[in-house]
């Protein structure tokens, strides 16, 4: 068995809580020898503390224990974590039973005891996994957060446009956008606080201008659709990702109309790709419901007023009618996601 040349980050601490002593030090010995960092613990009690203490993204632990069981510290770790944590549980093969109630508390994965050398090895490569595209989401969050932190719009409005995104697509999938799998759903969500990363291009007295715009100001404010979008085509020929294309459309056409009246390509109807029109929605929706410098925050009816008045004008019908049917969620987000009042005066 080749475990030299496994492609797995050793940057992680691991915490192994286990009761058992030899188990405990036989799992260690061998993650010490992959060149991870090692914490242990002996029950929940101390694998919680050490939890507190120094945070690991990865815990492997026993669910049977004195003091606190695993069952209790798993439940504990997922109200107090702040960043994800990644745990996996230790079971016996015939438990399928506890295995169960581990997944229901927020276990993440499962290995079956005696452990299993190639075994551990696939567990920890699927947390390798997950922890990439956390981190991939950070990055493309504190991109946009950059692009648009010269604008009156905060990290919440990106914050509050992701999730609304998310709720959205979640309905529509509900709803006959077989389109819209899971991990459409969450390339979506994530590249969605991408859409407006074109204004790096839009100069400081047109972005914050207050008043009307003139003519021209309006055109190279309309600009920060193309120049985004053609930013990310670029990258998106080059590499081929998915991700990208979806990131690229909704940058490019998240102020497209369903009527054609929208801009850069007065795209109508289905033409706009679906994650734009989703965004499009989103990120209108936000600017009504959340108080702005120049603006108090519009009232829960006079936002769906707005918002039902632009079916099948503005937006996608079949997207209205999904945010009629989550509007009660998406109103948690915004209240939830509020920005502290803060304008200049
Ligand atoms: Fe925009
Ligand atoms: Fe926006």
């Amino acid at each position: 068995m080749n475990l030299v040349n496994w492609d797995l980050e050793k940057a992680h601490t691991i915490l192994v809580v286990e009761d058992s002593r030899f188990q405990r030090k036989t799992l260690v010995r061998q993650l010490k020898g992959w060149d991870f960092d090692i914490l242990e613990a002996s029950d929940g009690k101390d694998g919680l503390d050490q939890f507190e203490r120094f945070s690991p993204k990865l815990i492997i632990t026993d669910l049977e224990m004195p003091v606190m069981d695993g069952f209790e510290l798993i439940r504990t770790i997922r109200q107090r974590e702040i960043n994800y944590t990644y745990i996996i549980v230790l079971t016996a093969l015939a438990d399928k039973e506890n295995l169960v109630k581990a997944l229901e508390v927020g276990a993440d994965d499962f290995i079956i005891k005696p452990v299993n050398l190639e075994e551990l090895k696939v567990r920890l490569g699927a947390a390798e996994r997950i922890f990439k595209l956390q981190s991939q989401d950070k990055l493309i969050f504190a991109l946009a957060q950059l692009a648009d932190c010269r604008s009156e719009e905060t990290g919440n409005h990106l914050r509050r446009v992701k999730l609304c995104t998310r709720l959205l697509c979640e309905d529509l999938a509900e709803n006959g956008f077989s389109v819209l799998t899971s991990a459409r759903i969450s390339t979506i969500e994530s590249m969605s606080v991408l859409h407006d990363i074109g204004k790096v291009a839009v100069p400081d007295s047109v972005l914050n201008k207050p008043g009307k715009y003139t003519k021209l100001e309006y055109r190279i404010m309309r600009k920060h659709t193309e120049v985004g979008g053609e930013l990310l085509e670029n990258i998106y020929k080059e590499t081929g990702s998915e991700q990208l294309r979806v990131a690229k459309d909704i940058v490019m056409h998240h102020h497209e109309k369903w009527d054609g009246s929208g801009y850069p390509q007065q795209l109508a109807g289905e033409d706009i790709p679906l994650a734009a029109r989703i965004v499009a929605l989103a990120d209108v929706f936000d600017a009504l419901g959340s108080q702005r410098c120049y603006k108090p925050s519009f009232s829960r009816e006079r936002c769906r007023d707005i918002i039902v008045s632009e079916r099948g004008k503005h937006f996608d019908p079949a997207i209205v009618e999904a945010f009629l049917r989550k509007e009660d969620e998406l109103w948690e987000v915004l209240i939830k996601l509020q920005d502290p009042t803060s304008c200049p005066q």
